[in-house]
């Protein structure tokens, strides 16, 4: 939670140096492109086990259904409108939610949800202009895609930032921790 009884928000995402999430098609083969470190995943792990729940945009679920197997053991919550039935084994795994940004923070909130992690690029900047993301963990991949979905978009003011740490790899991952100050 949030010092306001709010649930935290955080964001934990990569990107080409020039900021895109994925390819136009959403392909995202090229994340893995680069050298492997073994053993090595960036704090993922870390920050799963951080999290109750997870929140995704539809987009990014039907990306993540074409992988084959489910990746995720906590929750998932898909925001969409469109969506309207999912895959049998994934019934008690993942619910459809219909919600804004600020709605859904209350229904978290009254369901005790402490943090969530926030995915897809479309949803990371609704909850932005909605005042909602906490923090941001960004990991660049030593990449230019030139064209593709870009993690930021429109903001009607300022976001300000505060810089937490950064921290690179051999490879050339470079990752960044910020938190969001606000307007
Ligand atoms: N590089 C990475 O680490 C990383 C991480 C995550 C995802 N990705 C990739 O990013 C791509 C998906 O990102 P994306 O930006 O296209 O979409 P997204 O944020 O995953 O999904 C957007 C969709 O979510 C629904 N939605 C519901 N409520 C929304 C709201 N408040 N704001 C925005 N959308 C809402 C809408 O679908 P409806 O029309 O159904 O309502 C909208 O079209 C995929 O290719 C995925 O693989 C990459």
């Amino acid at each position: 939670m949030t010092d306001s009884g709010r649930t935290k928000v955080s964001v934990f995402i990569a990107t080409s140096v020039d900021g895109f999430i994925a390819r136009p098609d959403g392909d995202v083969s090229w994340l893995h492109d680069g050298e492997q470190l073994e053993g090595e995943d960036y704090g993922y792990h870390q920050f799963m086990e951080s999290v109750d729940t997870l929140v995704m945009g539809r987009n990014s679920f039907e990306k993540v259904l074409e992988f084959g197997d489910w990746p995720y053991e906590k929750p998932v919550i898909v925001l969409s409108r469109s969506l309207t039935k999912l895959p049998e084994q994934l019934r008690d795994r993942v619910k459809i939610d219909t919600s804004s940004p600020a709605e859904l923070a209350d229904k978290l909130a009254q369901e005790g949800i402490r943090h969530i992690y926030l995915d897809g690029g479309r949803v990371i900047q609704s909850f932005l202009r909605a005042g909602l993301v906490d923090d941001m963990v960004l990991t660049r991949i030593p990449v230019l895609l030139g064209q593709g979905l870009p993690l930021f978009g429109e903001l009607s003011e300022d976001v300000n930032l505060r810089h937490v740490s950064t921290q690179s790899w051999h490879n050339g991952l470079v990752q960044s921790k910020y938190q969001v100050i606000g307007r």
